[in-house]
């Protein structure tokens, strides 16, 4: 009855959004599709000893105050015993036991998902304001804002931030970790179940921080054999609108003027630009070079107007190759 206040909020701008992934009865988890399934098992023991000692304590309170009510304005009391320490060592001590067990199954929970066993394969995930890019074990592509698993093969990540802290958190596979701007975090788990999951960034990390969002394709080994994940459209400027979408769209408009975050891109291209470079104005002309340079160095040129904005992140080879960086360059220039 109250499913719908625990599903995954809908996300209207992305149009690769997949449908939620269905909530069990209790809308608590979605179902399992890792062999993480411990995460569960310390969930559910938490939550019925919760409702175990809720109901204890809820009925022994109930039944004493019906029991010992005053019945008669004069009535003396029942008992003056105000202290039993035998009854309060056994209330402290149990306790203690259960958040022990609760504490030891969680940090060895933990400690299992740092370490990925030897056959796992790797990947890295970048985390940048606001998107995912993946990177795959001895292989030259990339993917952004998807990625590829195979079902039933372990895989271990590093993710690296390029800005602020960040999370990566793809809930079916109760995998979560934090990504730290300057250390490589691990994580790993092996999915077990093929279909499409979320991947949410948990931390906030900015304007677009609930857009920061990934779709985790879990496929058969056949078909992660064909890499999925190096697709490219024949029209270069599809493949740079892709990844304007994935990675410029939040600052950068495309049609009408400049916005307070950013230039627009809308008849950029050749056209003569008033920039701030090392302190001194000067006037360019929007060519190649200078579109790799505000791409690859944003701060080198700042157009003039936007010296007190925010800053755009540095877009390395990592993110956005070279390859990726001439569609975005054609894209720009059908931009009028
Ligand atoms: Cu990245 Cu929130």
């Amino acid at each position: 009855m109250f499913a719908h206040l625990f599903q995954t909020p809908q996300e209207p701008q992305k149009s690769f959004y997949v449908a939620d992934q269905g909530v069990d009865a209790w809308g608590q988890l979605t179902p399992l599709a890792s062999t993480f399934d411990h995460v569960d098992h310390v969930f559910y023991f938490t939550m019925w000893m919760c409702v175990f000692f809720f109901v204890l304590i809820a009925a022994v309170l109930g039944w004493s105050v019906l029991k010992y009510r005053r019945v008669r304005f004069d009535q003396p009391a029942a008992s003056n015993v105000t202290h039993n320490t035998p009854l309060e060592v056994v209330w402290t001590v149990i306790p203690l036991i259960l958040v022990m067990i609760i504490f030891a199954w969680g940090w060895k929970g933990s400690l299992d998902m740092a370490v990925a066993p030897q056959d796992a394969r790797n990947y890295k995930a970048t985390a940048a304001q606001w998107s995912w890019t993946f990177r795959y074990h001895n292989d030259p592509g990339s993917s952004l804002n998807e990625l590829w698993l195979e079902v039933d093969k372990p895989a271990a990540f590093t993710l690296e931030s390029k800005d602020v802290l960040h999370a990566f958190f793809i809930p079916s596979m109760r995998c979560k970790r934090d990504v730290v701007p300057g250390r490589n975090q691990r994580i790993w788990f092996t999915p077990t179940r093929l279909g499409d999951y979320h991947l949410f960034c948990a931390e906030y990390c900015g304007k677009d921080h609930s857009l920061m969002y990934a779709k985790v394709h879990v496929v058969t080994a056949e078909q992660y054999g064909k890499r999925p994940w190096d697709t490219e459209d024949p029209d270069p400027k599809v493949n740079g609108q892709r990844t304007y979408e994935a990675l410029c769209k939040s600052c950068h408009a495309v049609a009408g003027p400049n916005t307070a975050i950013a230039p627009s891109w809308f008849g950029l291209y050749g056209k003569s630009e008033a920039v701030i470079e090392g302190g001194q104005e000067k006037t360019i002309t929007v060519d190649d070079a200078y579109l790799i340079e505000s791409i690859r160095n944003p701060s080198a040129k700042i157009v003039k107007g936007y010296e007190s904005a925010g800053r755009m992140s540095p877009f390395d080879q990592g993110q956005v190759s070279d390859r990726k960086l001439g569609f975005i360059i054609e894209y720009i220039k059908s931009l009028k």
